[in-house]
């Protein structure tokens, strides 16, 4: 199986707990089925997903997700096959959006849309090196055609 990471960044519309909780609850029942990983943080001004699993079952997610009317502006930000997973414990993690992520200044400004490969992939990498027993050492870059949504 070659396996693939994509994240994206898109902007909610109506988010509440309730319209969160609904997200996670479906994703990770379906991603357990489909053997998809990954995280969801979240903030009242940004979504920023990690999908990883299967090339097919991870295009198929999105094209699925970026249709969802729950946010808009759904943007691939890095689309690459990986070596291995960041989270292959979490059918659908859940993470507020933290303080040393970008200000709501800075997303209204476009900086996520604007970020790096390195710079999004080092967010991750850093919520991954804040759990206990984590996996070290920067993920290899190993680009595939990257498309905007
Ligand atoms: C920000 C966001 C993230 C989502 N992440 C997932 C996900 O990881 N897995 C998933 O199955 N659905 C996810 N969804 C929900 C899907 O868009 C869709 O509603 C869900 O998969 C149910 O699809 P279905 O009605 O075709 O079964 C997400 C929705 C939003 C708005």
């Amino acid at each position: 199986m070659t396996l693939m990471r994509l994240i994206y960044a898109s902007h909610p519309f109506g988010f509440d707990d309730l319209a969160l909780s609904h997200i996670l609850k479906t994703a990770q029942k379906h991603n357990a089925a489909a053997n998809i990983t990954g995280t969801l943080i979240c903030r009242e001004d940004l979504y920023l997903q990690l999908l990883e699993g299967a090339r097919a079952d991870v295009e198929a997610l999105y094209e699925k997700i970026k249709r969802d009317d729950r946010h808009a502006d759904a943007t691939i930000l890095v689309q690459e096959t990986a070596a291995q997973r960041l989270f292959p414990m979490w059918a659908m993690r859940h993470d507020p959006a933290k303080s040393w992520m970008w200000t709501r200044e800075q997303v209204s400004q476009g900086a996520v849309e604007a970020a790096t490969r390195d710079e999004v992939l080092a967010i991750f990498v850093r919520l991954v090196a804040e759990q206990p027993g984590h996996l070290s050492g920067i993920p290899q870059s190993c680009p595939m055609s990257h498309s905007k949504s």
